[in-house]
């Protein structure tokens, strides 16, 4: 007999997708691993060991309750989950004591695939179903896998799409049967010099194989969340395009490819500067169109380069730091209901945070 999940957790699953996708809130990606702190924190001139890392993310998670007005959800990388303030309370019981839900970054990062042109897969599906049943145990209650494609001659390839597509599927199924909400990533990376509607054939393309895979691995779509690029010109590209050109090409190719039943779609920011971020995904909002699904935010970069700045590691900015993370959480969460005016600044506000082949 075929074995599905139970219906209680498929009860679960939906709750917590649901609150993740409240109306006006989105996700802070905090979820840096620890190799890729080194380019944040090497750029306030601190080292990065782990007594930084944590004072860093103490920045984040320590401020006004505000920010749950706008943040439903943190994703962590594992140091963090277990990591406690200055007086020794988790990181996870303050945001859980703040109303925000503790997710986790499950991967192990960007493997090569062999006898491609530099492409990759993402590791980590030996020993996933311990791991997630451990975090569920310690409070997370979604997980995030990200896998990345790039645009260029013949790529992403047919190979790269479809191992894309099936470790996401794999992985999603793993967290569901442990009551993890899986965001499914299939990031296409943003450099070369492709115009937009290169970008939204190929998002295209592999949106549809991720929920082709995802459909052969019956994964229950109402417990899950999409965490896709914008579609978007190359960052090469010449040719400038608006926020409303950029709406419609991803409107159009979610459309197209992701179910009515995903409750959510929570976009990562991909190197668009913060102001830009806020603005595409209010444009994204205030489309016309047919839209089905809660349509977000799951920053990184865009929710922290201010803050990051702002803070300096110096411990009399860390109010002002996390007054710079209220404001433009204020902002994406205002950006989701289409009803952000722009302008919100903010000292990183308008500089790219574009880097090429970035891990994550
Ligand atoms: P950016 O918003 O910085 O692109 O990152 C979000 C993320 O979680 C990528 O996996």
């Amino acid at each position: 007999m075929a074995q599905y999940l139970s219906a209680d957790k498929e009860k679960e699953l939906v709750q917590t997708a649901n609150l993740l996708m409240a109306k006006g809130k989105g996700l802070l990606a905090a979820d840096e691993s620890t190799g890729s702190m080194t380019k944040r924190l090497q750029s306030i001139g601190l080292e990065n060991n782990e007594e930084n890392r944590r004072v860093y993310r103490q920045t984040l998670f320590t401020g006004s309750k505000d920010l749950a007005q706008h943040i439903s959800g943190v994703i962590l990388f594992h140091e963090t989950l277990y990591q406690n303030d200055d007086n020794g309370k988790p990181f996870r019981q303050i945001l859980q004591e703040k109303g925000i839900i503790p997710g986790i970054k499950v991967d192990k990062g960007l493997v090569l695939l062999a006898g491609t042109n530099g492409e990759n897969t993402t590791q980590g599906i030996d020993g996933l179903g311990e791991r997630c049943a451990q975090y569920y145990k310690d409070g997370a209650r979604f997980a995030k896998w990200r896998c990345a494609l790039k645009i260029g001659d013949g790529l992403p390839s047919e190979l790269g799409i479809r191992e894309t597509a099936n470790v996401l599927a794999r992985y999603a199924s793993i967290c569901q049967q442990n009551g993890l909400v899986p965001i499914v990533e299939p990031e296409i990376l943003p450099e070369g010099d492709h115009d937009l509607e290169t970008c939204q054939r190929v998002t295209e393309k592999v949106l549809a194989a991720t929920y082709k895979a995802l459909s052969e691995h019956h994964i229950f779509l109402e417990g899950t969340l999409l965490k896709p690029n914008m579609v978007t010109a190359g960052f090469d590209c010449k040719k400038k395009y608006t926020a409303k050109d950029i709406a419609r090409a991803t409107v159009t190719a979610l459309q197209r490819t992701v179910p009515v039943a995903v409750p959510g779609i929570c976009f990562l920011s991909g190197g668009q500067s913060e102001e830009d971020a806020s603005i595409n995904l209010n444009a994204i909002n205030q489309y016309q169109g047919k839209k089905p699904w809660a349509l977000t935010f799951s920053y990184g970069r865009a929710l922290q380069a201010s803050v990051l700045s702002t803070w300096a590691g110096k411990s009399e900015n860390v109010s002002s730091a996390q007054e710079q993370l209220i404001k433009r959480a204020q902002a994406n969460g205002a950006a989701a209901k289409g009803e952000y005016g722009g302008g919100a600044g903010g000292k990183a506000g308008d500089q790219s945070l574009f880097e090429a082949n970035r891990t994550y």
